[in-house]
């Protein structure tokens, strides 16, 4: 029984076939190569010294997700096909709609033809807007998204809720990313955000390796240690691991909606980014304070409890490692 990865070729969805693969599953990706390109599956495959099936294809063809469906014995399905630029959804809110809703309702709804009701959905903790209270649980309330991107998030969010409402076999897992970073150790693969990145420590590593003039922090007047906006990062592999842990639960339980935080549970600031990745690579970052980005908030990070009771999952890796292995990325591939 195989796991399909729609958007597998790209950052977390790579990052997660490499984990699913070294446990020993069956993947199928596939991948329009929006975001991504076609060496990454290659890079896989030498990460993993495994073999899986993939299809070039858009996630929203029916007809070709149908032949996807028949084709094979898909068990269940991590949907990483979202676009995720949050200044681009603000610019073209029609195509995130689209792609991310429109989407992911086909996907379900191919799923439902099928008799596939196993789901894991990337969210974010930008479902929570500006939030109440800190550190942020679960049962926290959500709502105030800032921008179209994060509003899909919400709103397919919903429509997971409505769905096993009307259908309680379904297994659902939302998973609420926080700040995402690093690559895996091997330095095949990592974050290719195209153009100028619009976050931070993609944008970072290009000023540490020359591309890029310098950062620009955006606002020191923040209610937070140093002034600057604090977030919770989290090294996508221990993300990729939460992906694992999740499905491992919907295996073994089932039956269920489920929502969980991956993040570590601590927050740092940009100032503290900045000086640990100096001190993680040897490189100089220079910055400059700049105004407030529209939209930011102050101070973010999980409360990452319900996912180490409910799925034995926590992230392992630290900030030093975090740096140490989006520079070794940017290094090997720039
Ligand atoms: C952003 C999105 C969030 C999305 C996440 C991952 C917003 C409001 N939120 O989170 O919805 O899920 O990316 O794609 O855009 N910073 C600088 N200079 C920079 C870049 C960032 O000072 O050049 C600061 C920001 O002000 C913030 C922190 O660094 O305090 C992290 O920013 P970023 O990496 O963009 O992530 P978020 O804004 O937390």
């Amino acid at each position: 029984m195989a796991i399909l990865l729609p958007g597998g070729a790209g950052y977390i969805g790579s990052h997660t076939a490499v984990e699913l693969l070294n446990k020993g599953k069956e993947i199928i990706i596939i991948d329009n190569f929006s975001n991504s390109k076609p060496e990454v599956l290659d890079k896989i495959k030498e990460i993993t010294g495994k073999d899986f099936k993939f299809y070039e294809m858009d996630y929203l063809d029916k007809e070709k997700l149908s032949k996807v469906f028949e084709e094979n014995k898909i068990d269940s399905v991590i949907n990483f096909a979202g676009f995720k630029a949050v200044g681009e959804s603000v610019q073209k809110p029609l195509e995130y709609y689209i792609n991310n809703i429109s989407g992911c309702l086909v996907l379900l709804e191919t799923m439902k033809k099928y008799g596939v009701k196993k789901f894991i959905f990337s969210s974010s903790a930008t479902v929570y807007g500006d939030p109440e209270t800190i550190p942020i649980t679960e049962d926290s309330k959500t709502g105030g998204t800032t921008n179209p991107y994060g509003t899909t998030k919400l709103f397919i969010e919903q429509i997971l809720k409505d769905l096993y409402k009307a259908d309680n076999t379904w297994d659902i897992c939302i998973l609420r990313y926080f700040n995402p970073v690093g690559s895996h150790e091997s330095g095949l693969i990592g974050e290719e955000p195209q153009g100028v990145p619009n976050n931070l420590m993609p944008y970072i590593a290009r000023v540490a390796v020359g591309t890029l003039k310098e950062l620009s922090i955006f606002g020191n007047d923040y209610d937070t240690e140093d002034g600057t906006g604090v977030r919770d990062y989290i090294h996508v592999v221990d993300l990729a691991k939460g992906h694992v842990c999740a499905l491992d639960k919907l295996d073994k339980e089932g039956k269920g909606l489920y929502i969980y935080n991956l993040g570590t549970g601590k927050g740092y600031s940009v100032l503290d980014m900045v000086k640990a990745f100096e001190k993680a690579t040897g490189k100089k970052v220079p910055y400059k304070i700049a105004p407030r980005r529209e939209g930011d908030i102050a101070t973010c990070y999980a409360d990452p409890k319900k996912a180490k009771e409910e799925l034995g999952w926590e992230a392992t890796k630290t900030l030093e490692d975090m740096c140490r292995d989006s520079w070794r990325y940017i290094e090997k591939n720039s």
